[in-house]
C-alpha cells in the first residue's frame, strides 16, 4: 500500500460518513461510491455531529474534501488500496453490482461491515479471502434532527462512540495491519482480533431477535417489555444464539443462562438512560431504514438454524 491510502467508501449513509471522517483525518485519500441521486449532496459535504455523554449540544462540523463517483467506469480508472463497503447486507445483494466493482477496484483489500452471519461467505463469491477483511461497527449514526421539534443549527449526521467502545477487525495480517494502522492514525479504536464474525455473532442475534420483536410491539419500549412479548423474543433468541454459535464454531454456553426476559426488563432502561439521544426513536428510525436486513437475518437464522438440525419453532414464529 501507499503512503496515503486510496480509500473507496461505497455508501456515505449514516456508517460511511463516519468511516469516512476518520480515514480522512488519518490522511487518506478519500472518494465515496454512491448512488446517483446522492452524488450533489455528497459534492456540497456533510455535516457532523460528534455526541458525548455528557455533550447533548454538539457543534456542527464540515466533512468534505473527498471525490464523488457514481459508476463503476469511473472507479476503475483509478488505483485503490481499500474498499469499504459501508451498505446493508441487503443493499450488497441488490443487483449485480459487488462482482462488477470488485473487477473495477484490482488488488485493493476490501473490508465488509455487514452484519448478517452468511455476508462473508457470499462476499467470498467476489473477493479472494486474502484481500477480505471483517469488521464490525461500534458506533451509531443517524441522520439528525432524529424527532420533530428537535434544533440543530443545520441538519447531518449526528455518531455517538460509546465510552471504551473497540472497532474490531480480522483478516490477513499483511492486509488487517494497514487498516487498523490507518484508523488508529485518524483517532479510531480500531483493534485486531482472530474472528470478528465469530466475536459478534452471538451479540448481533440477542440485536437482532429483540429488533424484531419490538417492531412487532409498535417500536414501544413499553408494549416490547410487557410478559407475552419478551417471552416470545426471549425464546427466539435463545434459538438464534444457538444457530449464530453452531454456524461460526462458537459457544453459546456462557451466554444461555443469562438470556432471561429480566435481562432486557434491566438493561433497556439502563440503556435508554446512558446514550445521548432518544434510543426508542434511533431504534425505530433506524431499523425501519434497514427492515429487509433484518427481516433477511430472521431468515437466515431459521434456514441455517433448520439445515444443523437446530430448534427453530419460536425463530420462525416471529420471521415475517
Ligand atoms: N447507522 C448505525 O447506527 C449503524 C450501526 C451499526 C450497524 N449499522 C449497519 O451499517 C449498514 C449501513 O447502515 P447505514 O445506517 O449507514 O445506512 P444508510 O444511512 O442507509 O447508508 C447506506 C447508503 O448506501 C447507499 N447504497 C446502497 N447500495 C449502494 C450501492 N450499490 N452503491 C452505492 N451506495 C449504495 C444507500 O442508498 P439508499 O438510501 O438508496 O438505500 C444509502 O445511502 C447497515 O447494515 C446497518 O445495519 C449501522
Amino acid at each position: 500500500m501507499n503512503e496515503t491510502p486510496r480509500v473507496l467508501l461505497v455508501g456515505a449513509g449514516a456508517v460511511g460518513q463516519v468511516f469516512g471522517k476518520y480515514l480522512q483525518a488519518a490522511g487518506c485519500e478519500l472518494s465515496f461510491l454512491v448512488k446517483e441521486k446522492y452524488a450533489d449532496e455528497a459534492r456540497h459535504g456533510f455535516t457532523l455531529y460528534e455526541l458525548g455523554i455528557l455533550e447533548k449540544d454538539p457543534e456542527p462540523t464540515t466533512f468534505s474534501g473527498f471525490g464523488v463517483q457514481v459508476s463503476n467506469e469511473e472507479v476503475a480508472a483509478r488505483r485503490w488500496d481499500q474498499v469499504w463497503l459501508c451498505v446493508s447486507s441487503t443493499a450488497l445483494r441488490a443487483g449485480n453490482w459487488v462482482g462488477e466493482l470488485a473487477r473495477a477496484t484490482g488488488e485493493a483489500t476490501w473490508i465488509m461491515l455487514q452484519p448478517a452471519l452468511d455476508d462473508r461467505e457470499w462476499l467470498l463469491q467476489w473477493i479472494a479471502p486474502e484481500r477480505l477483511v471483517s469488521g464490525m461497527i461500534p458506533f451509531i449514526s443517524f441522520h439528525a434532527p432524529l424527532k420533530p421539534g428537535e434544533r440543530l443549527p443545520r441538519p447531518g449526521t449526528a455518531f455517538w462512540l460509546p465510552p471504551m467502545s473497540r472497532g474490531l477487525f480480522s483478516g490477513p495480517p499483511e492486509r488487517l495491519q494497514p487498516v487498523i494502522r490507518t484508523l488508529r492514525a485518524g483517532g479510531y479504536p480500531a483493534r485486531p482480533t482472530p474472528d470478528v464474525v465469530r466475536d459478534v455473532a452471538i451479540p448481533s442475534a440477542v440485536l437482532t431477535v429483540f429488533v424484531n420483536g419490538l417492531e412487532a410491539a409498535g417500536w414501544s419500549f413499553e408494549r416490547f417489555l410487557q410478559r407475552d412479548s419478551l417471552e416470545h423474543v426471549h425464546r427466539a433468541a435463545r434459538e438464534a444464539v444457538q444457530v449464530a454459535a453452531s454456524h461460526t464454531k462458537g459457544s453459546a454456553s456462557t451466554v444461555l443462562p443469562l438470556l432471561r426476559p429480566v435481562l432486557f426488563k434491566l438493561l433497556l432502561p439502563v440503556a435508554a438512560q446512558l446514550t445521548p439521544f432518544d434510543l426508542e426513536t434511533y431504534l425505530k428510525v433506524h431499523f425501519t431504514k434497514v427492515g429487509e436486513q433484518t427481516r433477511s437475518m430472521m431468515r437466515t437464522y431459521v434456514d441455517l438454524g433448520r439445515s444443523a438440525g437446530l430448534p427453530i419453532e419460536h425463530l420462525q414464529a416471529a420471521s415475517r
